[in-house]
């Protein structure tokens, strides 16, 4: 690694959840990195420590006009006790584009990737096994600048933290229900729909409670403008089996650039599928529908990692799809992409990262 950060071992380390029935996101490990920016500095103070509460200037500029971005990934520990990550530097990239469109600095890509390695290094032992779980990692950054006029921050964090989980979607690779969303929307062209900032979500959280309410697990989201176009799922990317094409939104500026949706079209392309990013209209779906066409549909994203979607409602119609059952292509790409991932099959497209320099395994 380039980067080496001073460790603070936890003298007072947790016990660590059953790996049956885990969720998502409500344990953490034992430690968290953090790192300060100043402008005579820049990043510096990179440091991993004991995991706790931080202390926040009530002024600080985070808590008042929400400069903050964050970012997910995944570290996994192979058969063979190896400890992967999975595309990190695509992350760091995402990172570094979010921080453009939020005017929080950049930062040094490998600087970030070996942040994340450290600290996964250091709690491994927190890595989940058992079918659908992981170690999610969360990287954030925040302005802490104590000052209430609006403008960028002119200190920061960048923080760390890792937990153990299972699927993001609590039924796991039993299909879940959507409810496409046609008062609110998630984001247009120019807004902030394509950066991974926490404002994204709280902007989202009344159609998921209404969603929620209705009996649906997520929101399938269209455009800002004419509200016909489809765009993304409230925390992954869509994709659909429409005849033997399998096809998600194009990436038009509003939709988050999806490290698993890349990886799926990625993967499609190689096994021979025809796959498109293209504009998909409700209306095209619905008449998929109707035709027989629509075959399938799952969702995409670290979190999700691939979940089929058993029932769509759309103005009052409930369409039900591949007969609420995960289909081949969906099972195919879930089967593959975990495989990968967890190294229980073969890495074909060199996605994985070790988290030991291979000289230090
Ligand atoms: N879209 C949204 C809104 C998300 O929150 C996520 C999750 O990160 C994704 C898409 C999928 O992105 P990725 O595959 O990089 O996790
Ligand atoms: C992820 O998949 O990493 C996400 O960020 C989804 C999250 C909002 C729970």
């Amino acid at each position: 690694m380039k980067y080496e950060f001073p460790v603070t071992l936890n003298t007072n380390p947790k016990e660590k959840p059953s790996p049956v029935g885990l969720p998502f996101g409500k344990y953490f490990t034992d430690h968290m990195f953090v790192m300060d920016y100043n402008q005579e500095e820049g990043w510096h103070n990179g440091r991993i420590v004991p995991y706790a509460p931080i202390q926040l200037d009530p002024a600080a500029i985070v808590l008042h006009y929400g400069q903050e971005m964050f970012e997910g990934l995944k570290a996994y520990k192979t058969p063979e006790g190896r400890v992967q990550l999975f595309r990190p530097h695509m992350n760091a990239k995402r990172t570094n584009n979010t921080n453009d469109r939020l005017c929080i600095p950049q930062i040094d890509e490998e600087l970030y990737v070996d942040a994340i390695k450290a600290l996964v290094e250091v709690d491994q032992d927190w890595i989940p096994e058992g079918e659908g779980t992981a170690l999610y990692i969360r990287p954030f950054i925040f302005g802490d600048e104590p000052y209430l006029g609006v403008r960028q921050s002119m200190t920061y964090k960048f923080m760390i933290i890792l937990s153990p989980v299972g699927p993001y979607f609590v039924n796991g690779l039993q299909p879940t229900k959507m409810y496409v969303e046609d008062v609110y929307v998630r984001a247009v062209k120019g807004g902030t729909g394509e950066a991974k900032c926490g404002g994204n979500y709280a902007a989202a959280l009344k159609a998921q409670e209404i969603a929620h309410e209705k009996g649906y697990e997520q929101i399938l989201w269209l455009d800002g403008i004419e509200q016909k176009y489809i765009e993304e799922i409230g925390a992954a990317n869509a994709f659909f089996v429409i005849g033997d094409e399998v096809v998600t939104s194009e990436l038009n500026g509003s939709i988050l650039p999806g490290i698993t949706r890349n990886s799926i079209i990625a993967l499609c392309k190689e096994k021979g599928y025809k796959v498109s990013e293209r504009k998909i209209s409700i209306d095209e779906l619905v008449d998929a529908y109707h035709a027989g066409q629509l075959k399938e549909m799952f969702a995409s994203g670290t979190a999700a990692i691939v979940s089929p979607v058993g029932q769509l409602e759309y103005k009052g119609e409930k369409m039900v799809i591949n007969n609420f059952e995960i289909g081949p292509v969906a099972k195919e790409m879930y089967d593959t992409i975990y495989g990968i991932q967890t190294g229980k099959i073969e890495d074909f497209m060199n996605w994985t990262v070790p988290v030991a320099d291979e000289d230090e395994e």
